[in-house]
């Protein structure tokens, strides 16, 4: 596999337009039994996939991460632990690391999964981006980012309320 192939494969945008980007997750609204995760299924795969070359010898804990940009490119990451704990990578750091690397933009769709080694890919479950990657995420969000939540799909905002951003470093 190229390098250049996770930034090219086209995820189809199915079902994912700004009735998605303003659900609270909650499906109570509507009344109908859309999953929390509808539109999000190609992107749960990628990280699903991508989390199984994790580097966790650590925390043996499999993280998968995988975005969608407005013009229709995904990005993926998966968590690189190190000696000196700290220095950890998550899964995030790859995802924009491999979103800048492949020409930039901005994410419109975000997922990751995770859990233990001895899970099956499909056994990993969405988990929640930690507060230092959603200020990663932040800086490369789309307006109507939507974020996969273990609650179901949340804004940017939700997540991540009066975020420090570009336009605060000149008040
Ligand atoms: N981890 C991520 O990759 N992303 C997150 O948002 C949360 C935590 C990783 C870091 C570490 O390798 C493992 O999960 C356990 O904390």
């Amino acid at each position: 596999m190229s390098m250049s192939e996770s930034v090219e494969h086209e995820v189809p945008d199915t079902d994912t337009g700004s009735d998605t980007g303003t659900d609270t997750g909650t499906d109570t609204d509507t009344g109908t039994d859309t999953a929390p995760d509808a539109g999000f299924e190609d992107l749960l795969a990628v990280a699903r996939e991508i989390a199984e070359r994790a580097y966790t010898p650590y925390s043996h804990f499999r993280v998968g991460a995988a975005g969608l940009t407005e013009d229709g490119r995904v990005a993926r990451g998966c968590n690189v632990e190190n000696a000196g704990y700290g220095v950890t990578l998550c899964a995030e750091c790859g995802l924009i690391s491999e979103l800048i690397a492949g020409g930039g933009g901005r994410l419109r769709r975000f997922v990751c999964v995770g859990g233990g080694e001895r899970l099956t890919r499909e056994e990993r479950g969405v988990v929640m981006p930690c507060g230092r990657c959603r200020q990663l995420l932040s800086e490369h969000a789309a307006p109507d980012l939507v974020i996969l939540t273990p609650a179901g799909p949340r804004t940017m905002a939700e997540v991540l309320p009066q975020a420090f951003g570009p336009a605060d470093l000149h008040p």
